[in-house]
């Protein structure tokens, strides 16, 4: 049975405070669908189009892992997440973040107010009901031209993520509904977003790189 929101949100605030010990003490088979996690968020911030000045948001930012790749590359990071938990172990570690309570249906930033987007392991939180909307959220918040960055873990087909079940076993969250790629392609494109590319980061981790029509 997929989580509540609130069920989700009571989840990382109590996950909060040991997330980044468990997630840089596993990267074997205890990890399960996050094996290849810290690869794939390297992957992912190399390919993101960013130069200085640019403002990027982090949407489901949790501890910052994949927002703090972009430290040093002199843009402007702000990050929005449902947990106030997961918010103040970001700020504790990244006191120049700009961060907010909100979430992917409801990101609390003005319209076209960024230049990019990015986001990691988190998308599969919304629902499916809810996924469209968040999608025409992504987008209403980027600049013309603008580009989205999501990573999570992701199936290319129905098969794929019932081998990948399969293999992981017990390790598998139930409470988790991942999206199939082909089906995010289709949100994405019906949200307005444009020229696709899709990667393969890791056995069940996929990036997607979009842009905003200028
Ligand atoms: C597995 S953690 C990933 C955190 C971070 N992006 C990373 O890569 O380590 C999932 C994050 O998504 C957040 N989250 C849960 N539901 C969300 C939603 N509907 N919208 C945005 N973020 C959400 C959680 O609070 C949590 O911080």
């Amino acid at each position: 049975m997929p989580r509540t929101p609130e069920e989700g949100r009571a989840l990382f605030d109590r996950w909060a405070r040991t997330y980044d010990l468990d997630l840089a003490g596993q990267d074997g088979p205890e990890a399960g669908p996050l094996v290849g996690y810290a690869e794939t968020l390297r992957i992912a911030a190399e390919q993101v189009p960013v130069v200085p000045g640019m403002s990027v948001l982090d949407v489901g930012i949790g501890t910052g892992a994949f927002a703090a790749r972009f430290r040093g590359r002199g843009v402007r990071v702000s990050g929005v997440d449902p947990s106030p938990a997961m918010l103040d172990a970001c700020r504790g570690k990244h006191p120049g973040f700009i961060l907010r309570v909100g979430d992917f249906n409801a990101i609390p930033f003005d319209s076209g107010e960024f230049d990019v987007v990015i986001s990691s392991f988190a998308f599969h939180e919304v629902p499916p009901g809810g996924r469209l909307a968040a999608c025409r959220e992504l987008a209403r918040v980027l600049k013309p031209g603008g580009a989205l960055c999501l990573v999570d873990i992701m199936f290319a087909s129905p098969a794929a993520l019932a081998a990948a079940r399969e293999a992981i076993g017990e390790r598998w969250d139930d409470e988790e509904d991942y999206p199939l790629v082909g089906d995010l392609d289709q949100l994405l494109h019906e949200a307005g977003f444009g020229g696709s590319r899709w990667r393969q980061t890791a056995p069940c981790h996929w990036m997607v790189l979009a842009r905003k029509p200028a």
